[in-house]
């Protein structure tokens, strides 16, 4: 089955590497659905020239008015974008996002954006047995009223805080154990979501992730935005 492979490009690509990078990853053959997801500032160049399908890393909890500097769910939905990144860990720990998932989430809905709801625990969080805690509330905060009327496909990315950009990565039966947890507390609210992994995943550890049963796919961060790289992780899914 075809697996979902999403590239965030986090703060990272140039301008003067924007159209070499479009231009390579044009030339990836692959079954897999890819999403990327560059910096605003070049989403609509990926827009128009990659034969991908294109998400933001992040997205507005306003929709419209004086919010200097904000990027709304309304305004990603007109451009065409169908996908937004919310809740990653970086945001939550740096910009202090935790309460605004929510409405981030809600906002992607009602917009038609599909939201990649990213969870995942910290070291300390394993290490007192708080895992299973911490990804059940991350879950129902971030859906809390998704209601029939905005009930559509969501993505879930499993990143535990520890493994992103760390080159550490649990162990495969302890990514099996957290998704197929993650479906134990998703199927309560009665919603389908594309359940994936992320944290450190490279060309040797790729295809052992998934295989993993019920996974649908990966988030690759940091190395998503070098070129010769990411061709060749990918290119070793096929
Ligand atoms: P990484 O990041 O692949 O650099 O570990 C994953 C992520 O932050 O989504």
């Amino acid at each position: 089955m075809n697996k979902l492979i999403i590239l965030n490009h986090k703060l990272n690509l140039n301008y003067d590497e924007l159209n070499n990078y479009i231009e390579k990853i044009n030339e990836i053959d692959t079954n897999n659905d890819i999403i990327i997801c560059p910096s605003y500032l070049y989403l609509e160049s990926f827009k128009n020239k990659c034969k991908f399908k294109i998400g933001s890393q992040n997205i507005s909890n306003k929709i419209e008015g004086n919010f200097t500097g904000e990027v709304s769910a309304k305004q990603l939905n007109n451009l065409g974008i169908k996908y937004s990144l919310v809740g990653h860990s970086e945001r939550r720990k740096y910009y202090y996002e935790d309460d605004l998932i929510n409405e981030k989430v809600l906002n992607c809905l009602r917009n038609n954006i599909i939201p990649i709801i990213c969870v995942g625990e910290s070291l300390e969080d394993k290490e007192n047995g708080d895992l299973e805690v911490k990804i059940n509330n991350q879950i129902s905060q971030a859906i809390l009223g998704i209601d029939d009327e905005i009930k559509k496909e969501i993505i879930i990315a499993y990143e535990p805080i520890w493994a992103i950009g760390s080159g550490i990565t649990p162990e495969i039966k302890e990514i099996e154990y957290v998704i197929n947890y993650i479906y134990d507390v998703i199927n309560l609210y009665k919603l389908k979501p594309i359940i994936l992994y992320g944290g450190s995943v490279n060309k040797e550890n790729i295809n052992k992730i998934l295989s993993i049963n019920n996974i649908n796919g990966v988030l690759i961060g940091s190395i998503s935005s070098k070129i010769d790289e990411i061709k060749e992780i990918i290119n070793e899914t096929n």
